[in-house]
């Protein structure tokens, strides 16, 4: 498929589903996951952070990292690729559906409301104990941890960790979008992080479009109806410019 016969597919469909990934921040300054040098599993290992037992060994070293994030992303601003997709829900209404793997809540500042974060967002915490979840403070006066509003036990990041289960519902509101869109755009993930990378393959199976945006190849790019090498907000607006 040709990048205008993709575009023409992307104007015409009735329901659009999009998977986002770290990507798609990479132009607002904050680091990928996998990118070689920049990444965040980079320098350090995924399972001495990311990961219940590394929170269980030392819940002060997770916390003072997922602050950090926490800070950054605060400071960061959404870039065209996260306005371009909030537009992109205002053209198709109730056909739209936006599931991100990211946590950085850049996708809700751009103005993007019907979306699912599968992975969590870094801006809240869950309580421990009651499972209260409730937002974090001023990121650049924030000293972790927080304390639950409800019953006042320790709170952890908001966040799904390795080889935890995503939030309920979201996966399943998810899976029933992509197996129900016309178009899919998987934009700025490697697709290595299941159950999310399978939904794109959700939208295959029905017999739907499914368009990649990213300047890298992906486990993701055989599966594609077409892939646009580019970044993201290239990409995207190359795919949403009127011809
Ligand atoms: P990755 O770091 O695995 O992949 C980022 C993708 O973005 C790569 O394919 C890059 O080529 C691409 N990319 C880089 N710059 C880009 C740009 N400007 N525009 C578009 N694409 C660009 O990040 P994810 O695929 O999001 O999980 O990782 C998925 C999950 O793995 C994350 O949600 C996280 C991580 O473990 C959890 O935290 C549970």
């Amino acid at each position: 498929m040709t990048l205008a016969e993709a575009r023409a597919a992307l104007r015409a469909a009735r329901r659009v589903a999009v998977l986002t990934g770290a990507g798609v921040s990479a132009e607002s300054g904050i680091p990928t996951f996998r990118d070689a040098l920049s990444g965040h599993w980079a320098r350090f290992r995924p399972e001495d952070l990311a990961s219940p037992d590394a929170y269980r060994r030392d819940p002060e070293m997770v916390w003072q990292w997922y602050a950090g994030r926490y800070r950054d992303v605060s400071r960061a601003q959404p870039n065209g690729a996260h306005h371009l997709l909030a537009r992109l829900e205002r053209e198709k209404g109730e056909g739209f559906f936006l599931a991100t793997q990211n946590v950085d809540g850049l996708h809700v500042r751009a103005g993007s409301e019907r979306l699912v974060e599968l992975h969590g967002n870094l801006g809240t915490a869950r309580c421990e104990v009651c499972g209260a979840v409730a937002p974090l403070p001023d990121p650049e006066t924030f000293t972790p941890p927080p304390t639950c509003p409800v019953c006042s036990s320790r709170m952890r990041p908001n966040v799904v960790w390795f080889g935890e289960f995503l939030p309920q519902g979201a996966l399943e509101a998810a899976a029933q979008a992509f197996g129900e869109a016309d178009v899919a755009l998987v934009i700025g993930t490697s697709g290595q992080v299941y159950p999310a990378a399978g939904l794109a393959l959700e939208t295959r199976r029905a017999g739907g479009t499914v368009i990649e945006v990213n300047p890298d190849e992906t486990d993701l790019t055989p599966h594609m109806s077409c892939s646009v090498r580019d970044v993201a907000s290239r990409g995207l607006a190359a795919l949403m410019a009127e011809r």
